[in-house]
């Protein structure tokens, strides 16, 4: 049962995979997540032209690949209008070593060696990024993104479904989505796979949506959440991950609040935290 999987008791969630040391929702980033120790990471994932689930989190290819500089023809390079042998071919590494986006390399957390590494890192389709927590006996978050406006919005949920039953991978996964019409249809189609439910801000009924949803967990951001909502959510049975938390301080107040896990982009940081509390 995936909940009972937590190292520490409180789920150490590499948002993105490690995605301050290594290219977001890639392998890399991945691996950099085990070798941290967290107990799960999330991606997102998306449906390209020809009907593929591969792992990115914008609408558009430009910000993590290099997309832009060899297919400057394609503006504004949506991913839903990409094929994924197009998409194989892009490197969505460089622009990790190019920028820095959390200083991590600057800082010397990511040597020059292994920042050169990247160059080229491809993306990992959803059956790669499920391969890879099976073969590591590790779980995942999988986040479907809002397909809407374009074909992939019919289908994507019945996709996923099927390359997580194909994979045998029931125990190991979560779903999360804010298009919560998807998550009903997921529990539809496989009541066995959990979900949780993403939300911004707590709607007055809570408890009620996530019922309805069959959820087993709300997904929510540190904005909208305190230990009384947590104390509201656990006593109606669910689960409360909360995202995305950076801060150190956060952190600790968020576990002495009795979150049940904390999604991160450091979770080499919150490993500390944990093993030290
Ligand atoms: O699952 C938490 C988080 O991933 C939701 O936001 O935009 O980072 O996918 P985003
Ligand atoms: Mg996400």
């Amino acid at each position: 049962m995936l909940w009972r999987r937590s190292k520490h008791g409180v789920f150490n969630i590499a948002h993105r995979g490690a995605r301050s040391l290594a290219p977001e929702n890639t392998l890399a980033a991945a691996r950099k997540a085990l070798e941290c120790g967290a107990d799960m990471w999330e991606i997102d994932v998306c449906l390209t032209r020809d009907g593929e689930l591969v792992v990115v989190h914008d609408d558009s290819l430009e910000r993590t690949s290099n997309s832009k500089a060899i297919r400057p023809e394609r503006n504004p390079w949506r991913v839903h209008e990409f094929s994924l042998e197009e998409i194989r071919r892009l490197d969505f590494g460089s622009w990790f070593i190019d920028t820095d986006p959390f200083g991590q390399i600057a800082a010397g957390w990511v040597s020059r060696e292994e920042a050169a590494s990247y160059a080229g890192e491809p993306a990992p389709t959803l059956e790669d990024a499920l391969l890879f927590t099976r073969r590591h006996d590790w779980l995942i978050n999988v986040e479907i993104k809002d397909q809407a406006s374009t074909p992939g919005d019919a289908v994507i949920v019945d996709k996923v479904v099927s390359t997580i039953e194909t994979l045998d991978m029931e125990q190991r996964v979560i779903v999360s989505s804010f298009r919560y019409d998807y998550l009903e249809k997921l529990r539809s189609l496989n009541p066995h796979i959990a979900v949780g439910a993403l939300v911004l801000q707590l709607p007055a009924d809570i408890v009620g949506l996530l019922r309805r949803l069959g959820a087993e967990a709300c997904h929510i951001h540190h904005s909208a959440v305190d230990s009384a909502s947590i104390f509201h959510l656990h006593a109606w049975g669910f689960k409360v991950l909360v995202w995305t938390v950076n801060d150190e301080g956060m952190m600790r107040s968020l576990i002495d609040a009795g979150a049940d896990g904390l999604f991160t982009d450091f979770p080499q940081n919150l490993t500390r935290i944990l093993e030290f509390a």
